[in-house]
């Protein structure tokens, strides 16, 4: 994947053809990150605390998060944590950017949080739908608390009213990759998040 920043205003990059701009770097990302393992580990210190993954979006903040919870910082008194982990994978999108209100479970779930405080790690809260329907599945595992933490949150488009405990950004209702979010499966590995400005021509121009 070819990657040329173009201008450095605001950041835009050319990634095959298509003109990304950056909405949230990959330092301010990565600031965040730390203070949400900060709010985490005063919450769930001394609980028994598991983390569930939602594939695929969530991968990369839950790989981020994961491992400051498990650097700790001494300088805000943050011990570290060792936290077991697991996944389940949800597909809740059809065609398009729309949410389809559905959702098919992908991959089950592959961790025992019966008994557990489980914290669900997801990339983005759109709609709402995702989080309403998989609340009541990951619920009849019977955990002792089921909470969110996601990294974005498109509040003005919710359909349903649904909160989670954590929150990155809120975001504006724009359809955003990298940094684990997709759009037909590219641009996942983008190490920031960004909009699609441009898209590059299906046919060659004319001559
Ligand atoms: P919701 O069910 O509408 O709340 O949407 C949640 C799911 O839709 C997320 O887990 C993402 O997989 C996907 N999604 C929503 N908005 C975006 C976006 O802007 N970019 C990429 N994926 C998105
Ligand atoms: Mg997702």
């Amino acid at each position: 994947m070819t990657t040329e920043v173009i201008t450095s205003k605001t950041p835009e990059y050319k990634v095959n053809g298509y003109l990304i701009e950056e909405m949230i770097s990959e330092k301010v990302l990565h600031q965040r990150i730390v203070g949400l393992a900060e709010q985490i580990y005063k919450d769930y210190r001394g609980k028994d605390l598991v983390l569930v993954c939602i594939l695929n979006g969530a991968e990369s903040f839950f790989n981020s998060l994961k491992k400051e919870l498990g650097r700790g910082n001494p300088f805000a008194n943050r011990e570290p944590m060792s936290i077991p982990e697991g996944y389940f994978g949800v597909s809740s999108y059809g065609a398009g950017h729309e949410s389809s209100g559905n959702i098919k479970v992908t991959v089950p779930l592959n961790i025992d949080i019966k008994d557990k405080d489980a914290l669900i790690i997801e990339d983005i809260i759109d709609s709402g739908n995702t989080v309403h329907l998989t609340r009541p599945l990951l619920l009849a595992e019977k955990p002792k608390s089921l909470e969110y933490c996601v990294l974005l949150d498109k509040a003005e488009n919710r359909k349903v009213k649904e909160n989670v405990k954590y929150t990155g950004f809120v975001i504006p209702n724009k359809y955003v990759v990298g940094f684990g979010l997709d759009d037909g499966g590219n641009f996942r590995n983008l190490p920031y998040v960004g909009i699609v400005k441009e898209k590059p021509p299906v046919h060659p121009p004319l001559p």
